[in-house]
């Protein structure tokens, strides 16, 4: 059987009128940067989001970059965030010159340890980017306290996270600024690269889409230096096709988390599973923490079932941010996980069959003679 880690194609064959239509508007129109679609877009997801502006721009990696140009954050700078993520976040941060620091993670939800923030404040601090890893969010209520009380800018990283929500409140929607992205993998993608930033401040939004025209303001006047950050029409006109579908397929991702949970808790085999904490859970990914990781990656994709290690080497260790300083074992609970964790297939098209397949296959890799003892052994901490 084949079960890929996602499938596009399945989706696309569902929706396939709606977003043709949307293309082939903006074609007919020939209006491709910025323009009504983008607006539209930008409507509908404040609106979606629970803020009161939204600003289009090119990449969720150039959402982060925006705000924390908007915010004049650069060299002397320092801002809080985890080691583990996808690089944007942290690459952001270096790219205008400022220090990124680090707090581990909550092993349980793989999101930044709020409570240890507070130890690592120093005069030079600027911001917090908190990153709603895997779809959940982070511990913002714990977030907003530090920054009320040092009066530090919070960039939400809610790149995986559009729709979750803690305390009945929306990602995006709790900190200065929320930066979603819109890359095909994500729970709602567009057809290329695109992003966006939320925020309910009329201001940072119009700052921003000064910076996302090279800070042109009005036209080939620039008070402030920007970059090209703009979203195009075509990528607007996708997502706005996609979006009414996002809460059903939401939906589905829940309803296949939870088959997982009874589907491995049936089977008896040891691992851990996604620890899911009050609020709402858009599972982008599935990530189950496994002993032998690489093997039983291996094995799966031999026998056809999609999987991606979300993420293999933490911030800290990674060779471009040697000159942070910080040795192996300096962020324990994100080393690990960069181990141990594997993403499955948690798609909304995945049917009960392929589910009750990726956990058979699964099961018998723990059952097999060679890595039996691993199975009936709980891994030090799930
Ligand atoms: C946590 C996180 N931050 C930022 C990004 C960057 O988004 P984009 O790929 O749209 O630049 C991603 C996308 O993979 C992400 O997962």
């Amino acid at each position: 059987m084949n079960v890929p880690l996602l499938d596009l194609k399945a989706q696309y064959a569902t929706i396939k009128p709606a977003v043709d239509a949307a293309i082939a508007e903006v074609m007919e129109s020939q209006h491709f940067i910025l323009g009504p679609k983008v607006e539209q877009c930008e409507k509908a997801i404040a609106q979606y989001s629970g803020c009161s502006h939204a600003v289009g721009v090119s990449s969720g990696s150039d959402a982060l970059l925006a705000c924390l140009m908007a915010e004049g954050i650069g060299p002397g700078d320092e801002v809080i965030t985890t080691p583990y993520t996808f690089f944007a976040t942290v690459g952001a941060i270096a790219r205008v010159g400022a220090t990124p620091i680090f707090v581990d993670i909550d092993p349980a939800t793989y999101n930044l340890d709020a409570s240890q923030i507070r130890d690592q404040v120093t005069g030079k601090t600027r911001a917090i980017i908190p990153v709603h890893l895997y779809g959940q969010m982070a511990d913002m209520d714990a977030v907003m306290r530090v920054s009320e009380e040092r009066d530090l800018v919070v960039i939400e990283d809610a790149a995986q996270a559009i729709g979750a929500e803690r305390n009945g409140r929306r990602a995006g929607s709790i900190g200065h600024y929320g930066c979603f992205s819109f890359f095909p993998s994500k729970n709602l993608g567009a057809a290329g690269d695109g992003g966006m930033v939320v925020t309910s401040d009329a201001a940072r939004a119009e700052r921003l889409k000064t910076l996302r025209a090279h800070g042109s303001k009005p036209k080939y006047h620039h008070k402030i230096i920007g970059g090209n950050f703009r979203l195009d029409a075509v990528q607007a006109a996708v997502v706005s096709a996609k979006l009414p579908h996002l809460d059903d397929w939401t939906a589905a991702r829940q309803r296949n988390a939870k088959r997982y949970d009874s589907l491995f808790a049936a089977s008896k085999v040891r691992i851990g599973l996604p620890t899911v904490a009050p609020g709402r859970h858009i599972f982008n990914q599935y990530v189950i923490r496994v002993p032998q990781r690489d093997q039983l990656q291996a094995v799966l994709q031999r026998r056809g079932v999609g999987t991606e290690v979300y993420y293999p080497v933490t911030m800290h260790q990674q060779e471009c941010f040697a000159y942070l300083g910080h040795a192996t074992g300096a962020f324990p609970e994100s080393e690990r996980a960069a181990k141990e964790t594997l993403a499955i297939p948690v798609h909304p098209e995945l049917t009960d069959e392929q589910a009750r397949y990726v956990v058979d296959c699964i099961r018998e890799f723990y059952q097999t003679a060679q890595t039996a003892a691993f199975a009936t052994s709980t891994p030090a901490r799930m």
